[in-house]
């Protein structure tokens, strides 16, 4: 691997968690992603079930994933059931998705946005692949005209997550059905990553799975939307010319996800109604705007998310170095992740998780430190 471990957020993120829990004070953790919310009640009774299943349940599942859960999501998805794979976690589906287009589509070349999940370019690297990143616009929505521009006949896949991490971006379907087309003229896939899709503020998301392409993959999981990032469930969707070659890559690492917490999930997906999910995004509109709050209060730039649970801000002369967030846990009590993390073109911004019930509190806490 030829890649240092700098360029990946977990080492960056760890050190600010660290640095955040061993503070001399009360701090708002607002640096990581696992929600701090119930996950919905058939889950756990899901769980409960599972403890008391005959034998054969403990034993290896089918490694593509337990067909009531891949069953249950295709009704949800409308979409074949030949076509799903079961991940461990969204990041087992990216991984896939990454490795199964640099085998199968021309180029050796990741085109992402900046700012970027950071653990993209960590895989792509990894993978022996390279990666170009090109900004995003101001309000953090993609520039298709500048990725168009980026992409080349060494393009083997064009990655974008919507709703966004750590921008909040809702990406129109019309950019990235304009995305996939342009990937198809130079042999290159369009990974869309939607493991926030149930965190959309602005009622627009639509499924990439609705584009009219054959170079398309989706992955998402479970582990935000219910609330469960320690359980490891995702899952990815091929077109059906690439499936079988995911699958086995899929088996020879992985063997299967695991099978109780798809036993979970499975019951959790088929009994939990439209009003869990609403409840969520209520809670965090609230969370969204008492943050913003007191970011007006402290005179700071940011960007309105339209989904996941992510504030991107920007105070004038205090830029988002690592220094800083430091300097903020230690004299405001409050912890965000420094905008560097993400790429380049946010360096000056810092990204606060809305994963607190204490978000009043965080902005409160920023407007008298500024
Ligand atoms: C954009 C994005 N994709 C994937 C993941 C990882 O998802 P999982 O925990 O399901 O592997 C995260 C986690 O924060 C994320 O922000």
């Amino acid at each position: 691997m030829s890649s240092s471990a700098d360029q990946y957020d977990e080492p960056l993120f760890y050190q600010v968690m660290q640095y955040a829990r061993t503070a001399d004070r009360d701090v708002v953790d607002m640096v990581s992603g696992n929600p701090d919310w119930e996950p919905p009640r058939a889950l756990r009774a899901g769980l409960t079930t599972y403890a008391d299943a005959d034998v054969d349940e403990f034993q290896y599942p089918p490694s593509e994933g337990l067909t009531r859960l891949r069953e249950s999501i295709c009704e949800q998805q409308s979409i074949d059931i030949s076509r799903v794979l079961i991940t461990h976690g969204a990041a087992e589906a990216n991984y896939l998705a990454m490795a199964t287009a640099l085998e199968s589509y021309s180029g050796q070349e990741f085109v992402v946005v900046d700012p970027v999940y950071p653990y993209y370019p960590g895989k792509a690297t990894m993978l022996g692949g390279t990666v170009t990143r090109v900004p995003v616009r101001k309000d953090g929505h993609l520039d298709v005209g500048a990725m168009q521009e980026a992409i080349t006949n060494d393009t083997v896949a064009v990655i974008c997550n919507t709703p966004n991490n750590p921008t909040g971006a809702v990406y129109r379907q019309s950019s990235l059905q304009s995305l996939a087309e342009f990937a198809s003229t130079v042999d290159a896939a369009l990974i869309v990553d939607e493991v926030y899709a149930r965190f959309d503020f602005t009622g627009q998301f639509k499924t990439a799975l609705t584009l009219a392409a054959d170079n398309v993959i989706v992955t998402t999981a479970f582990s935000k939307s219910m609330a469960i990032t320690g359980f490891r469930i995702g899952y990815a969707v091929f077109p059906s010319h690439l499936v079988d070659q995911a699958a086995t890559r899929h088996m020879l690492v992985m063997v299967s996800a695991s099978r109780p917490a798809q036993a979970a999930v499975a019951a959790a997906l088929k009994q939990t109604g439209s009003n869990y999910y609403k409840e969520t995004r209520a809670m965090l509109r609230h969370r969204v705007q008492s943050f913003i709050e007191g970011l007006e209060t402290a005179g700071a730039s940011y960007i309105r998310p339209e989904g996941a649970f992510y504030v991107l801000a920007r105070f004038d002369g205090f830029s988002g170095t690592l220094r800083n967030v430091k300097r903020l846990i230690d004299e405001a009590g409050v912890a965000g992740m420094p905008g560097a993390a993400f790429g380049s073109s946010y360096d000056e911004w810092m990204r606060f998780s809305l994963c607190t019930d204490r978000t009043t509190t965080a902005g409160d806490r920023l407007a008298a430190f500024f």
